[in-house]
């Protein structure tokens, strides 16, 4: 395993496995690893000669200081990790590295930012298309992996390889939970313990929508309200959105031919969780979700 600091250095990597032809998995990730990174690995390990794994926490995705200063990091603990997995290298570079200089470029989205966590983290997804074209650039991965607890993040990635041409399959993974349901994030740690007890009823709002979807056919105002009552009744942390949107275009114009999304984000003092459901219009889980 080979920790790389400098876009130099990986770059000469990259001439060596490029030049054998080696089909590279690469996981993206901001540190702080939990099992959802762990089962991205695997994946990648699975279906691909080499593995890398870049840990950068990604100054341009936050758009509260407090929000990034809180972000947990540990990267001897990640390192420890990281050794029990095949992985091949870890890209870990700092934050000169990355942004030497101010930036003449920006990205932005003309569709599927302005909803779910796009509209109430603004700039986000921006900063998100920024590292992302950067890392791409840098590790020319033939394959990449992204966890489905950031289902939005996937659909911008998505239009990110199509749109820009990047030869890259992205590969969706689904999302890794704990035993009572709570999905994996390296922002767990930051609940308080009452908090993290009633973290668990996310998933069960999430029951709660695809329930009236299977009972009441693909009625968006119902699925939303049905969600937003049962967090309302369970959770004391703010409700940050639910909705229903189609999958992976996030349009809230919905039919029978569309995958769907039921997504729920909800801010606790020092963490924001969010979740989600991706179903075909019969309630049926299109990534293999438990049932
Ligand atoms: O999902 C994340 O951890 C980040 O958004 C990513 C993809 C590593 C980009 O910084």
């Amino acid at each position: 395993m080979n920790i790389i600091e400098t876009i130099d250095q990986m770059n000469n990597e990259k001439y060596s496995y490029q030049q054998e032809g080696k089909s590279v998995g690469f996981v993206p990730t901001m540190g702080y690893l939990h099992e959802g990174h762990l089962k991205l690995i695997e994946e990648s390990n699975k279906n691909n000669d080499i593995t890398v794994v870049s840990i950068f926490v990604n100054p341009k995705q936050f758009n509260q200081q407090s929000d990034l200063d809180g972000y947990p990091r540990d990267i001897t603990r990640d390192q420890e990790l990281l050794k029990q997995y095949d992985v091949d290298y870890i890209f870990y570079p700092d934050s000169k590295e990355m942004y030497p200089t101010s930036l003449t470029i920006d990205l932005s989205l003309s569709s599927r930012g302005n909803v779910l966590c796009g509209k109430t983290r603004p700039g986000h997804f921006e900063g998100v298309l920024l590292v992302l074209s950067k890392l791409f650039h840098i590790v020319s991965p033939t394959h990449a992996y992204f966890g489905l607890k950031d289902a939005q993040q996937v659909a911008v990635v998505k239009a990110l390889v199509e749109d820009l041409n990047f030869n890259i399959q992205i590969i969706p993974v689904p999302t890794v939970r704990e035993k009572d349901g709570l999905a994996k994030s390296s922002r767990n740690v930051n609940l308080e313990p009452l908090e993290r007890e009633e973290a668990s009823h996310l998933i069960k709002a999430l029951y709660v929508g695809r329930k009236c979807l299977i009972e009441h056919g693909l009625k968006r105002n119902e699925i939303i309200r049905s969600v937003n009552d049962y967090l309302n009744k369970h959770v004391t942390g703010q409700i940050d959105y639910v909705d229903c949107l189609s999958y992976p275009t996030l349009s809230n114009e919905i039919t029978e031919n569309h995958a769907i999304i039921i997504a729920v984000a909800v801010k606790y003092k020092k963490a924001r969780l969010i979740d989600n459901f991706i179903l075909n219009s019969n309630g049926d889980f299109i990534y293999k979700e438990r049932n």
